[in-house]
This record gives structure tokens, C-alpha cells and sequence, in this order.
């Protein structure tokens, strides 16, 4: 059995969604410490929904691939829905990773939490546990 599935193949040679959004409503950054990796999410936010996300991945194969398909699992999402993105419906979307390339999705889990939490930071009236 080939180590990657195609929609990690596919993801990882024409990522969806690269690059910055200027204007962003929240930005997220975060990274492995072990393999050196960082991922940046971009987030604008219109109504309570992801309007538009952009990312930027200086990492592995599974990270681009993993990055890619959480911003399309959440563009014109509730943002409370991206929220609750996991990991592993991240794996699970792109047919499965190898167990040691699991922590390559957890980025892309964090990476759009940390953009959310910036939003909230900036946007502290829009929480809606307040
Ligand atoms: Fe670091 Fe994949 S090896 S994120």
C-alpha cells in the first residue's frame, strides 16, 4: 500500500487556498518544536462565518496537505464549526495519514484555533460565552 493516499498527494502537489490575506480578521501561527515546521492561518470573518482563509506552510508534505484541506473543510463555515475542526477529521478527510505524520495535521488544528482566538482577542464582543 502506497504510504500517502491520493488526496494527500493531490493536496500536497496543488494546495488550495496559499498564500495571505492582508486584511485578515485573525491570524494564527503556531509550530512543531521537534520537526521545526510552522503553519500561518489567515481568517476573514463575515457574519459569524469564515468568509475566506489563506495559509502559509513552511513544512512537510502531510502539513501542506493537512493545511490545504482544513481550509476548505472551513471556508463558509460557522466559525463555531471551524472551532471544533479536530485533527483527525482532518486525517480522516484526506484518507488517513501515517500514524507518525499525525502530528503534521494537529498544526493545522491549531493553527486555525490560534486565528480564531486572534479574531476573538480583537473582536471580545462577538465571544459568545461572554
Ligand atoms: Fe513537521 Fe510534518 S514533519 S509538520
Amino acid at each position: 500500500m502506497a504510504l500517502y493516499s491520493e488526496k494527500v498527494m493531490d493536496h500536497f502537489r496543488n494546495p488550495r487556498n496559499v498564500g495571505v490575506i492582508e486584511d485578515a480578521d485573525g491570524v494564527g501561527e503556531v509550530g512543531n518544536a521537534k520537526c521545526g515546521d510552522i503553519m500561518k492561518m489567515y481568517l476573514k470573518i463575515e457574519n459569524d462565518t469564515v468568509s475566506d482563509v489563506k495559509f502559509e506552510t513552511f513544512g512537510c508534505g502531510s502539513a501542506i496537505a493537512s493545511s490545504s484541506m482544513a481550509t476548505e473543510m472551513i471556508k463558509g463555515k460557522p466559525l463555531e464549526d471551524a472551532m471544533n475542526l479536530t485533527n483527525k477529521a482532518v486525517a480522516e478527510a484526506l484518507d488517513g495519514l501515517p500514524d507518525y505524520k499525525m502530528h503534521c495535521s494537529v498544526l493545522a488544528e491549531e493553527a486555525i484555533r490560534s486565528a480564531i482566538d486572534d479574531y476573538y482577542k480583537k473582536h471580545p464582543e462577538k465571544r459568545k460565552d461572554n
